[in-house]
């Protein structure tokens, strides 16, 4: 029975060897990943001291009222978001998820990221709770399409509008102020619902709804890990907190897996 917060020093082992065994034995597994999992790519996270809410003000930028407010400050940050997002790559935490899941101990990835570095390291069930950065979407008539145009049209100094009925198209990504895509959520929701172990990856755990999946969990009785830099909110609720990189912890956690499932039975 594993003790609540076995911490995992850095580098230790008991941690990643209690992760895998709990991956191992548990079903419909799920992952939460936040900003975290991508910063070894290169691109900032939100909340920790160099992250992107330490140096601007989201409610000026990133929420609906900014966008109607202020579309050129709005776009300035989105296009310097997708300029970092082109020249990242998946790492061996995305990696690393991709190989879970090819081993069959995770079903699904939830993701609060919006830069689709888990589909490009080969995780196939991926649930985009806060959109996506690939495409763009019309302000007024919802029409969605590559956000490439949207891009291009910045880039000549015009503001982008739709074809279709002349109103702003915009990331389709959720902005602060507006609701979540309500069947991905759903989706999400149903997963941690019913899901044996959910491990959470590198996200602080303070923006709701999403806040509150890894409580759900807990609650419907399953075992919690959480795997991140910092203390996050949830913490106290975990069976397991590997406090390290996910770049780091992650493949170790694949390894000591994969060790176990080439022991001979018995
Ligand atoms: N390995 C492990 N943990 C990391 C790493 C790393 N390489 N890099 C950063 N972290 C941790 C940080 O310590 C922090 O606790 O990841 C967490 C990221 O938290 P946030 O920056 O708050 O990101 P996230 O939880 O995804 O934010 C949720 O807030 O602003 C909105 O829409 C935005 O989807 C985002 C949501």
């Amino acid at each position: 029975m594993l003790g609540r917060r076995d911490e995992h020093a850095p580098g230790g082992s008991t941690g990643v060897a209690q992760a895998a065994a709990l991956l191992r034995s548990g079903r419909l597994n799920v992952v939460l990943t936040g900003a975290g999992i991508s910063t070894e790519s290169g691109l900032p996270d939100f909340r920790s001291k160099d992250g992107l809410w330490a140096r601007m003000d989201p409610a000026r930028i990133a929420s609906l009222s900014a966008f109607r407010r202020d579309p050129q400050a709005f776009y300035a940050f989105y296009t310097n978001r997708l300029e970092a997002l082109a020249h990242a790559a998946p790492n061996a935490g995305h990696r690393a998820l991709a190989r879970l899941e090819a081993l069959g101990m995770v079903q699904v990835v939830v993701t609060q990221n919006v830069d689709g570095l888990h589909q490009r390291a080969g995780s196939r069930r991926v649930v985009e709770v806060h959109g996506n950065l690939r495409e763009a979407r019309c302000a007024g008539c919802g029409t969605i399409g590559p956000i490439e145009e949207m891009g291009a049209v910045l880039r000549a100094g015009a503001l982008p509008r739709c074809g279709r009925c002349g109103g702003l198209r915009r990331p389709n990504v959720v902005l602060f102020e507006e609701l979540l895509p309500a069947s991905a959520y759903e989706q999400a929701e149903a997963a941690c619902r019913e899901c044996g172990v959910l491990l959470v990856v590198g996200s602080s755990l303070e923006v709701h709804p999403v806040a509150g999946l890894p409580v759900l969990a807990v609650e419907r009785g399953a075992r919690l890990i959480i795997v991140n830099r910092e203390e996050t909110a949830c913490d106290a609720l975990a069976d397991l907190v590997l406090r390290g990189e996910a770049g780091t912890v992650l493949p170790e956690i694949v390894r000591a897996a994969e060790g176990a499932a080439a022991l001979p039975a018995g």
